[in-house]
């Protein structure tokens, strides 16, 4: 029996990758590479020692998404697959709504006609919208603020309908802060296209000299030096909390939202010093004005997963940084040699 993981060769897919193999399980990969590459999985195998089966595949292509069902004993699907630049998303409203939404539709109805029914699902902390009473619980208020919350928020109800209309199915959402890092190894990481949009893949850009300095989107939020503060969690880390999400779904049917962070907040200065030390290099920086639709503070209340699913953090910002750097240092344009 085989677990499909759709977006398999990404950044938090292809960490999964290696947690799911070195726990055992095969894997099947779904990807269409639009924002990863092959490499990544070829990596994967360098790291594990464990090839796996992969389908160039669009979640859009329902009869090619039902041939993987017919050619493979499928026992739960891990759904990365999707569309999550958030500038991007305001600007092609449909075009996320479509494959992220649409995709996802055309995956659990052919789960459903092949009677597979546990899914963990590739939420994140974005469906918390604007608030800012933290630390935030599955509990706090929904809401979103652009296309890419929507579209991870619509599915959460997509799925919580689902599990309503057939009590069979065991579904795990993961609500991911602000996964960081990268495998010890150096040979997987973050690869963002073009320019990174998150800070700590252009903080390693700018480390590793791509980039001339670090745009600090404002210094005048309400915290304790005025810049953001996030919940920065290593990848790797997430990555294991998606073994734990699989156990439970495999034994337990229901739909539950778990917030998969620290607990933590650090800020934008304090990982500038961070990474400054994890990498021996400077970060040279200047404040701009605030990215529109930023919050002040965002950082998880982590016991329901840590209660339920057996699951907490348990490497540090200074691990995240070094991890990160070593990758970047290692591969100074990603996947592309
Ligand atoms: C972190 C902090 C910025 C870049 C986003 C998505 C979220 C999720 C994770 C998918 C903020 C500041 C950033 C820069 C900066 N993605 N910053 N200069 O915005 O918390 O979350 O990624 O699920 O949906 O919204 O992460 O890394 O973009 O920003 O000063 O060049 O760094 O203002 O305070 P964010 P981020």
């Amino acid at each position: 029996m085989a677990i499909l993981v759709t977006g398999g060769a990404g950044y938090i897919g292809s960490h999964t990758c290696v947690e799911l193999l070195e726990a055992g399980y095969e894997v099947i990969v779904l990807d269409n590479f639009s924002n990863s590459v092959p490499e990544a999985l070829n990596r994967v195998k360098d790291i594990t020692g464990k090839s796996v089966k992969v389908y160039e595949l669009d979640l859009l292509d329902r009869i090619g998404m039902e041939a993987i069902f017919e050619d493979n004993e499928i026992e739960a699907v891990v759904h990365f697959a999707g569309l999550k630049a958030v500038g991007e998303s305001v600007a092609e409203p449909l075009r996320y709504y479509h494959n992220n939404i649409t995709g996802t539709l055309i995956l659990t109805e052919t789960m459903q006609k092949f009677g597979v029914k546990k899914l963990v699902f590739s939420s994140s902390a974005t469906v918390y919208g604007t608030a800012e009473t933290v630390p935030l619980t599955e509990d706090t208020p929904l809401g979103a603020t652009n296309p890419y919350g929507w579209s991870k928020l619509m599915i959460e109800q997509i799925l919580r309908d689902l599990y309503v209309s057939d009590k069979g199915w065991g579904i795990a959402l993961l609500r991911y802060f602000n996964p960081i890092g990268a495998h010890k190894s150096g040979r997987i990481g973050e690869d963002p296209n073009g320019i990174p949009n998150n800070l700590v893949p252009y903080i390693a850009q700018v480390a590793v000299g791509k980039r001339p300095h670090l745009n600090v989107f404002g210094n005048d939020y309400s915290t304790k030096d005025g810049t953001g503060v996030r919940d920065y969690i290593h990848v790797v880390d997430l990555a294991k909390g998606h073994i734990k999400a699989l156990e439970k779904v495999a034994t337990s049917p229901g739909v539950d939202a778990y917030n998969l962070g620290t607990g933590n907040g650090y800020s934008v200065l304090e990982i500038i010093a961070a990474f400054e030390k994890a990498s021996g290099k400077t970060i040279p920086y200047q404040i701009v004005d605030r990215r529109p639709g930023d919050i002040a503070v965002s950082f998880a209340d982590p016991q329901k997963a840590k209660k339920e699913l057996g699951w907490s953090a348990e490497l540090g910002l200074e691990e995240m940084c070094e991890d990160t750097w070593r990758w970047q240092s290692q591969n100074e344009n990603g996947y592309k040699e």
